[in-house]
């Protein structure tokens, strides 16, 4: 595991965005994955930056959501599909075609999670995975559960979740929050390349120390990865604690 401290949120999204950014200069067509969150909003800030500096071409990169709400459809500017298209997807070179999210609209929740399962089989494994931490430890919305995940999912979100989402999304109205998203698979996001964690906040420093200095366990889903051969954790002063960066090897 490496640890990329930084002292500001600023500091710590271009460090973010700058491995991204080279890991598509040294492979073009590469596969990344992508999360969706307050967190991960300076980083496509600087990737968009980079695009329209001439320094960054997407037009080869395939792309993988994390998560999506079930219910929401991609127009909904709650989804996630919407997050990423204002975000990122519009405002860059990247074949829209060749971005995927879990499908919100598909009712069957078995059916959203083995088509979606079925894409990320199609595409193999991911060259980086980019993950923010939520408050309870959980990666995509895989939350804290008896056993970890292998596929995806279709989740039942925490109240803490719903609670974290509705007071930095949907209006601060926990009611509009929905209750069950579909999310990537633990397996899946273990078979990545590399897996950078971004965390920045001092609301996320408690659960990063548990994740990274902890016992590995499916109730911080976030631990497993501790057995990742090459984790990447970016965050700011206020979420990397000291302990953090000594656990680093
Ligand atoms: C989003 C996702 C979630 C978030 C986590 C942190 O696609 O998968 O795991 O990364 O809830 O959210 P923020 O960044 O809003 O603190």
């Amino acid at each position: 595991m490496r640890v990329i401290r930084k002292s500001t949120y600023e500091e710590a999204s271009m460090a973010c965005a700058e491995l991204i950014a080279s890991q598509i200069r040294l492979k073009p067509d590469c596969k990344i994955g992508l999360a969706t969150g307050s967190t991960p909003v300076g980083t496509y800030k600087a990737l968009v930056d980079m695009y329209k500096a001439g320094s960054l071409d997407f037009s080869k990169v395939t792309s993988a959501n994390l998560d999506e709400y079930r219910g929401l459809g991609g127009d909904h500017d709650q989804s996630y599909r919407y997050f990423m298209n204002t975000n990122l997807f519009d405002h860059v070179n990247i074949d829209k075609n060749k971005t995927y999210v879990p499908n919100g609209l598909e009712a069957d929740a078995e059916k959203a999670c083995t088509d979606y399962d079925k894409i990320l089989e199609s595409l193999g494994h991911l060259d980086i995975q980019l993950l923010g931490i939520g408050g309870d430890g959980h990666i995509g919305f895989n939350e804290p559960a008896d056993a970890f995940c292998v596929n995806t999912q279709c989740i039942d979100l925490e109240e803490q979740t719903i609670k974290d989402n509705a007071r930095l999304f949907f209006n601060g109205d926990m009611s509009a929050v929905p209750t069950q998203a579909y999310t990537m698979g633990i397996g899946y996001i273990m078979k990545s390349e590399t897996v950078i964690l971004m965390a920045t906040g001092a609301g996320k420093k408690d659960i990063v120390e548990k994740a990274f200095c902890g016992p590995v366990t499916p109730y911080v889903p976030a631990s497993i990865l501790q057995l990742h051969p090459n984790v990447v954790v970016i965050g700011d002063e206020a979420a990397i604690s000291d302990a953090v960066v000594a656990a680093a090897k």
